[in-house]
Formats: structure tokens, sequence, C-alpha cells
């Protein structure tokens, strides 16, 4: 069957990274987390002082930050590298939620990035999850969803996501970081969360794992088998 591009938007913990990576798995496609990449190039602007008013600081800092996934049978898939280093783990920290939403609205870093997953992205076979997917970096996505959960339930989530990880955050502090981050990522300018006209919206505030995974495995063999059809009747072939 025809590869496509699956584009999964939506906001901060609603599920969207472990359900794309499943159905990534499941298809035997490449998954990409690009929320994983802003926080990266956040890392790096914390690491190294990057003043973001400052656009020469802001520049200088992109052209020395290289990112790259998993790749290769020494690494375990979802690492992600900044400059080689692994820094799968630390991009997750507090630190890095309270100023990723600041460094993604930067045009620069999203001009850098939205570049890179167009490149991952090319030979299809992707599911990519984040905020502009559907509507930015891949608007004529064979299928586009776009999923959605109610506060309370998201910062449960992200919650006991932290406490896996051995780290106890409160919970009003994580309540605190999506309202702001939800605010600050549906309003900025450049590539703006918000749901693409043609996407599927998925409510996961009462949906298992499972179900999630699977009715998206429902619209991605229906997106192909669209394909196919299409791809067979340019062709002028017979179904
Ligand atoms: O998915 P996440 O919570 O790890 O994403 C972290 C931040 O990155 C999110 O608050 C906004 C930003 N982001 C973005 O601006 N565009 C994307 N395609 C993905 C994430």
């Amino acid at each position: 069957m025809e590869k496509i591009v699956i584009a999964i938007d939506g906001f901060s913990g609603c599920g969207k990274s472990t359900t794309a990576r499943a159905v990534s798995h499941l298809l035997n496609y490449i998954y990409i987390d690009t929320g994983a990449m802003y926080r990266a190039v956040t890392l790096y602007f914390l690491q190294h002082y990057i003043n973001l008013t400052n656009p020469k600081q802001v520049e200088k800092a992109l052209q020395e930050i290289e990112i790259e996934f998993a790749r290769g049978e020494d690494r375990q898939e979802g690492q992600i590298f900044l400059n080689g280093i692994d820094v799968s783990s630390r991009i997750r920290d507090m630190e890095v939620s309270e100023k990723v939403s600041e460094v993604s609205a930067l045009a620069p870093v999203r001009e850098k990035m939205v570049a890179l997953q167009r490149k991952i992205g090319k030979k299809k076979g992707v599911v990519m999850d984040g905020r502009d997917i559907g509507t930015v970096v891949f608007p004529n996505a064979e299928l586009k969803v776009f999923m959605t959960a109610a506060l309370e339930i998201r910062a449960a989530r992200r919650q006991a996501e932290l406490l896996d990880r051995g780290q106890l955050v409160d919970l009003a502090d994580i309540l605190t970081n999506l309202q702001k981050r939800d605010h600050l990522d549906t309003t900025r300018e450049i590539g703006p969360l918000k749901q693409a006209e043609d996407a599927h919206l998925i409510d996961t505030t009462h949906l298992t794992f499972a179900e999630q995974v699977e009715e998206i495995l429902n619209l991605a063999t229906s997106a192909m088998v669209g394909t196919d059809h299409q791809q067979k009747t340019i062709l002028g072939l017979k179904e």
C-alpha cells in the first residue's frame, strides 16, 4: 500500500506522543516527536544563556545546533541527540517546559525546525506529532488528526509521566504550566496550534490508550486505501 504522512497535532499532555509512537510501530513507519526538537533547542538556549530578544545571539546559537533522532542498532528508539549528546531525559525537565513555548514562538527557530521536519518526512511513511504539522509542515498530509483532552486529565497524565522518571511535581504547577503553554501555543503569530480544517478531531478524555491507537489506525487504513484508489484513477487502472 502507498505510504502516507500522518500528522498528529494537539494540546500538551493529551497522549499524542505515546499514541503516535504506537501507531508508527504498528505501521512500520518512522515516528518524529517535533515537541522534542523544540525542547532540545530550548535546552541549548538555556545551557548557553541565549538572550531571546537578541536576534544575532539566536541566529548564532541555531547555527551551532544539530538535532538527530535515534537510528542504528546501538541506539534506543525515542532518543534525541543534541550535538551528539543524548538529551532525551533532560528535555522533559520542568525548567525546559517553562521556557519552550517562548523559544518555539521565535521565527528563526520555527524556520529551522520546519525545514528539518519536511526533510525527514519527504519520503513519507512517517507519523509526526506537534502543533503545526497538519497546518504548516505538511498541509497536504494524507491523514491529519487533532487531539485534545480535558485540562485536568492532561495535567494528571503529565504528573504520572514525570513521576515515572522519578520527579514529583505539584499538580498545581503542572496545571499552570499547561495553561500557560496552551495560551502561548494557540496565540503565537507563526504556526499557532489550531485544528486544520480537514483534521479528524479526537478527544481522549474518556478514551483508553488502546482506543486512541485503534481510532487512528482505522483512519490511517482509510487514508491509505483512498491514496491507492486515487493513484489507480490517475493512472487509468481498474480497481
Ligand atoms: O509536545 P510537547 O509538549 O513536548 O511540546 C513542547 C513545546 O514545543 C510546546 O509547548 C510547543 C512547542 N511545539 C511547537 O511549537 N511546535 C511543534 N510542532 C511542536 C511543539
